[in-house]
């Protein structure tokens, strides 16, 4: 079965980071190759994306915090776990945030997340006027976005910090999470850093274990045999299409808590270095995806790439049943994806709620093969006219 998704790395490449990392710290190097990717004069490395989010909030004062009432739900957790208050905004077909709804909740002590959902990059232009015009601050949640640019420069010249998420799903990644905040101002740093420093800690031994584990298990999951394994026993036979869920977690867990090992970012710095080519091959994915749904007449998401996107995903709305479409996908051998399908915004976003309960997402990863994006290819064209879209 194809997977929903497959990790930038195998079993080969953790044990040489486990191997690199008796040798020297490769934390400071991982840095500096972030640095050079994102031309950011500061990097923070953090537990998660969602860890990024809390600190930055904890950092910089902020009580309230605007963000797309369609998004990832930790996003709202990190929120919580700052001890802020999320203000959700309604999102437009491409899930940016109503300019007008945003302008009238900014002000002194409220933080804007500008997302980058997908890796489909936002012009954070409107978003720094209103800031600026209301004491705002802005940060850009490009979680997805990793190497992603506006304007043919890299993400962060109009915001006050930039976060990213090395999850799997994302585009670079380590086992189990990882992440980090970029910064052009030195004041913004040197308060990211005392509050990163005081809220993480250093991995034990247990849990580099337990990470070295689950990465194996995730280079074991690239095998289109095993993963149909692991699919019967972890999602078919617990009736589950998605391993999400709809509870708001607040508790600052192993997540918000376990810094970055000197393996992970050993694990991360050849894919750093490998990202003009992973941008290339999910642009040409997504490329080839997209011209099938246009052929198929969708006029919801998704859209023509822009310059600076970098796709994680290829996401699109259902008109038609999505049990039924994801149940045809797995009789023709392959696992899409349902993100985000629980959301944390109440039920007055409609829209957004109704996206949730239709999106699904095609498989889209570098390690994607020709033959396996062909498949994809031809289920997505046949199933265009009985499935609407
Ligand atoms: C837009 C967005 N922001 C933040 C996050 C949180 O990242 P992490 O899972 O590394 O905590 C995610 C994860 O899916 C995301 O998609």
């Amino acid at each position: 079965m194809i997977p929903r998704m497959r990790a930038n790395f195998g079993v080969a490449d953790l044990v040489r980071a486990e191997r690199d990392a008796l040798r020297s710290d490769g934390r400071p190097v991982l840095i500096d190759y972030i640095r050079a990717a994102t031309q950011a004069p500061y990097v923070v490395l953090a537990p998660s994306g969602r860890a990024s989010i809390t600190v930055l909030i904890e950092a910089l004062g902020c009580t309230r915090v605007i963000l797309p009432a369609y998004t990832c739900k930790s996003v709202v957790e990190a929120v919580l776990v700052a001890g802020a208050a999320p203000i959700n905004i309604a999102v437009n077909a491409h899930y940016q945030m109503d300019l007008k709804a945003v302008a009238n909740a900014a002000g002194p002590g409220v933080m804007i997340v500008l997302t980058h959902q997908f890796g489909l990059i936002t012009d954070p232009r409107p978003y720094r006027k209103i800031a600026d015009q209301s004491g705002a601050v802005l940060i850009e949640d490009a979680a997805a976005a990793f190497g992603g640019t506006w304007g043919g420069h890299p993400l962060g010249a109009h915001s006050d910090a930039v976060l990213y998420s090395f999850d799997a799903t994302k585009i670079i990644h380590t086992p189990v999470k990882g992440g980090c905040i970029t910064m052009a101002s030195a004041e913004v740093y040197d308060a990211v850093q005392a509050q990163m420093t005081l809220v993480t800690q250093e991995q034990t031994c247990f849990d580099r274990v337990k990470y070295f584990a689950i990465g194996v298990l995730y280079g074991l999951l690239a095998n289109p045999v095993i993963y149909g394994l692991f699919h019967f026993i972890f999602f078919r036979l617990r009736g589950r299409v998605t391993s999400e869920d709809s509870v708001v977690r607040t508790a600052r867990n192993a997540l918000f808590r376990l810094n970055i090992s000197s393996a992970q970012a050993h694990l991360l710095i050849p894919q750093v270095d490998a990202l003009p080519s992973i941008r290339q091959k999910r642009r040409a994915l997504y490329a080839a995806y997209w011209e099938v749904l246009r052929e198929g007449g969708h006029d919801e998401t998704p859209a023509d790439l822009q310059d600076g996107d970098i796709p994680t995903r290829f996401a699109f709305a259902l008109s038609g049943d999505r049990q039924t479409f994801l149940n045809k996908a797995l009789k023709k051998g392959m696992d899409f994806g349902t993100a985000f399908s629980h959301i944390a915004a109440d039920h007055n976003f409609q829209t957004e709620h109704s996206v949730a309960n239709r999106i699904v997402n095609a498989p889209l990863y570098p390690r994607l093969t020709p033959k396996e994006r062909d498949r994809i290819i031809a289920f997505l064209r046949s199933s265009a006219k009985t499935e609407g879209y």
